[in-house]
């Protein structure tokens, strides 16, 4: 038995294919279209037994920061730059808090495309900075918030010829689906209740589309309640107009005039759920949890998705999935920022355990 991945045969046992041959007959690629391919999805659902308990309800955790770039921007990167090359694009562009960038660059490197970033100054997490560089894309900061640089890319591609891949690009959008298809390939059945954060809206967008998608397909036999969301300081949609300077300690979400907040907006209302805030306090303490309780390690954006479940509650017993969306250790400066730095001590045995408490 063999397997196809980026067009190349490779032995059955090689195992998860990247999200584009996994999903092949959902996604609009054909069996020319180049994939340009990390390996990504196939991110673990992992029960959360103690967050279960403190909400009533059985909760999985899908562990988007288990992909290659460490975020979910992988699964819609891997279709946009795969069309970009199918294209003939000749470079990528895009604006970012940090994960979109980092996610471009690793994949415009694999092919071999130019990437150019927008990213606002002083705003994203070391982790997500280094990763872009280190793949070799051209940063730029800009002296203004998400949406400020989000604008630029927009003008900027009316002008030169370079092809968008934040997520106003539809092939962001049909990517991410995928994380829908893998939580009910999953559970054999969709959740009851979906939590999530939201930012720019792509990803809502995207779950909410993939899900309806699996149901015509007969794949699944029911839909979630989506619950979005957004930091307090960044919350366009629940207070039903843009922001024009959001601030939250979430970076990733820090953004005021989301892309596809109608999207968002219609995933909220035609599943019978809706878009909530959630305060930076609530953000930390349901990050801490996570790391303490669950031994899950992720970004402050992602813990969102749980701190809106704490805060707002679901029906006693439902079925509900957390998608944390990053990696913690994108940011390892707001980690530290959370617990005591550990004490320096003499290199002997008997000031270890003076200190360490552990007789
Ligand atoms: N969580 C993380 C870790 C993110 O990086 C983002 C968005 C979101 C949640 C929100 O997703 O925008 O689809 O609603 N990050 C974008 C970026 C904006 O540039 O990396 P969304």
């Amino acid at each position: 038995m063999t397997s196809t991945i980026a067009g190349k045969r490779y032995p059955e046992k090689f195992g998860w294919r990247g999200v584009l041959e996994e999903y092949r007959e959902f996604l609009p690629i054909s069996v020319d279209s180049p994939v340009v391919t990390l390996l990504e999805g196939g991110t673990p659902l992992l029960p959360a037994p103690k967050l279960s308990d403190r909400v009533g309800a059985t909760v999985f955790l899908k562990l988007e920061g288990m992909n290659p770039t460490g975020s979910f921007k992988d699964r819609g990167m891997t279709l946009a730059i795969s069309k970009a090359v199918e294209e003939g694009a000749k470079a990528v562009i895009c604006a970012s808090t940090g994960n979109t960038s980092a996610s471009a660059a690793a994949y415009a490197a694999r092919a071999g495309l130019p990437c150019a970033v927008l990213i606002p100054e002083g705003h994203i997490a070391l982790g997500k900075l280094a990763q872009a560089l280190i793949h070799g894309a051209k940063v730029l900061q800009v002296k203004g918030n998400f949406d400020a640089a989000l604008r630029i890319v927009r003008e900027l591609a009316e002008i030169v010829p370079v092809t968008v891949v934040n997520s106003i690009n539809p092939y962001r959008i049909l990517g991410q689906q995928t994380g829908a298809f893998e939580v009910v390939d999953a559970l054999g059945e969709a959740p009851d209740v979906h939590c999530m954060p939201v930012g720019n809206a792509g990803n809502i967008t995207a779950y909410w589309l993939g899900y309806k998608h699996y149901l015509e397909k007969g794949r699944a036999n029911g839909l979630p309640v989506m619950m979005g969301f957004q930091a307090e300081g960044a919350a366009p949609i629940v207070v039903g107009h843009p922001i024009a300077d959001p601030e939250t300690v979430a970076t990733a979400i820090r953004i005021g005039n989301p892309a596809s907040w109608e999207g968002a907006v219609h995933a909220a209302e035609e599943s019978g759920g809706r878009i909530a805030a959630v305060s930076d306090q609530e953000i930390l303490a349901a990050y801490r949890f996570l790391a303490r309780e669950e031994s899950v390690f992720c970004e402050a954006a992602s813990a969102t998705a749980v701190a809106g479940l704490i805060k707002y509650g679901v029906e006693p017993g439902s079925k509900v999935v957390c998608v944390l969306t990053g990696h913690g250790l994108k940011d390892p400066d707001l980690a530290i920022s959370q617990i005591e730095v550990p004490e320096v001590v003499e290199a002997e045995l008997s000031a270890v355990v003076d200190r360490l408490s552990l007789q």
